[in-house]
């Protein structure tokens, strides 16, 4: 095979054929999620997707050729004997993480790679999904429960690589003067914004992590009980608005508000707002993937890191709410309807409905939501053997966790006990805030 050749036709990945039970979901499931990568890179130019625009995202074209590797990886190798993979280079270049699966191309210079080209990654896609295909048609395979683990193991880590992209290519556009528009989007008539309810959470001796039904992260595991102090949570999001008043009183210049990593981090970054807002002739304005707007002060506050969320908090006479507090509530408000997941297509979060039924809103979908709680292992807590091991485990170190999903994530990677994660100094995922008590 030709290293890194171009010129290929790309075309949509196959479905023909008779699906047969039990895994005709679950091909349909494959199919779906992997279409939905391509669906992304729809309204992007090749050269969009060759640009790594800072060192915690990847470009474009490594997401797709990296959650490939993954399937060839994870399943297709261990599963088909003498497998030949698709070209051995890419088991350097596409490696994220995985040492015991061997060394990896250094993660901040994958914008330097200018093949293997989009056509080729097309095509490496194609044959990777025809290799799953055939695997999924082979009836005799006694391996078939454990694989279709990995398999579902692997959906999932496309899913969250698909929330990576839109994240990397707004932080991408947002670098551009003439902020390009991934997709434009019209939003509804803004509603009264409802007031800041409280509502007392559950307390005492609960469980809380994932039962065994369905898919979860191994770090959602084991179930374990925890003890709840009486809290109260906010009944809605912290909303722009909420947050400029916390600018316009100082609050990024007053270092009693902040830990002190924090402060560090202010003062270092020399920040003075959330991530991609701007203050021209006193009106702000910020980056969305449709461009650069004026701040809508009823949507929620977005991008802030951990240390901003806390610092606000602190300021409004709050917290954050501790991840056992979250889940227990999302195990009783969660049923996600009218959540704003990245099926919406509006990459954006929503504002609070209007309405107030006594419920917590906004919980799923629209911002991850930063919790008080540090990224640590659940009692009992194993990481699976062999390189799979490393997917989650070994982060559990210097971050903290958050709960939700976005306006990014889609809605079937969701659940209420999924445990996201990433520093305090993280600020280009859709990240805000709500608060505790
Ligand atoms: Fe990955």
């Amino acid at each position: 095979m030709q290293l890194f050749k171009e010129g290929l036709v790309i075309n949509p990945p196959s479905t023909n054929g008779t699906l047969t039970q039990p895994d005709s979901k679950l091909r349909a499931r494959y199919h779906a999620v992997r279409n939905m990568s391509e669906q992304i890179c729809r309204p992007l130019t090749p050269e969009d997707c060759v640009i790594q625009s800072m060192p915690d995202a990847s470009p474009i074209r490594w997401h797709l050729a990296h959650t490939t590797w993954f399937f060839e990886t994870f399943v297709l190798k261990p599963s088909r004997p003498g497998y030949s993979v698709y070209e051995p280079a890419f088991e350097y270049l596409f490696n994220s993480y995985y040492n015991q699966v061997g060394e990896q191309f250094p993660r901040s210079q994958r914008g330097l790679l200018s093949r293997p080209g989009m056509a080729e990654v097309m095509q490496y896609r194609q044959v990777v999904d025809h290799a799953i295909d055939e695997l999924l048609e082979d009836e005799e395979n006694g391996q078939l429960d454990e694989l279709f683990a990995v398999l579902e193991l692997g959906l999932h880590h496309e899913q969250q690589h698909q929330e990576l992209m839109l994240t990397d290519v707004k932080h991408l556009f947002s670098c551009n003067p003439c902020s390009p528009v991934y997709r434009p989007r019209s939003d509804p008539h803004p509603a009264p914004l409802p007031p800041m309810d409280w509502m007392p959470g559950d307390e005492g001796v609960r469980w809380i992590g994932h039962d065994g039904e369905g898919f979860a992260y191994d770090n959602e595991g084991p179930r374990h009980e925890v003890l709840v102090q009486p809290h109260q949570l906010a009944s809605r999001l912290v909303t722009c608005g909420e947050f400029l008043d916390f600018i316009d009183s100082g609050g990024y210049e007053r270092p009693e508000l902040w830990l002190s990593l924090g402060w560090q981090t202010v003062t270092q970054q020399a920040w003075r707002a959330p991530l991609y807002w701007q203050q021209h002739d006193g009106q702000w304005n910020h980056f969305t993937l449709a461009g650069r707007e004026k701040l809508k002060p009823n949507e929620p506050v977005c991008h802030v890191s951990f240390f901003e969320a806390d610092a606000y908090a602190r300021w409004a006479g709050c917290r954050l709410p501790s991840e056992a507090e979250w889940e227990l509530a999302a195990a009783e408000n969660g049923d996600m309807v009218g959540a704003t997941f990245a099926e919406s297509q509006r990459f954006h979060p929503a504002s609070a409905p209007s309405m107030d039924d006594g419920r917590l809103q906004q919980l799923f979908g629209d911002v991850w939501e930063w919790t008080a709680s540090p990224y640590t292992p659940y009692p009992g807590y194993q990481a699976p053997e062999g390189a799979i091991g490393e997917y989650n485990g070994k982060f559990m170190c210097n971050q903290y966790v958050l709960r939700g999903g976005s306006c990014a994530t889609s809605r079937s990677h969701i659940r209420a006990t999924y445990r996201n994660f990433f520093p305090p100094e993280a600020r280009w995922q859709f990240t805000g805030i709500r608060l505790a008590k």
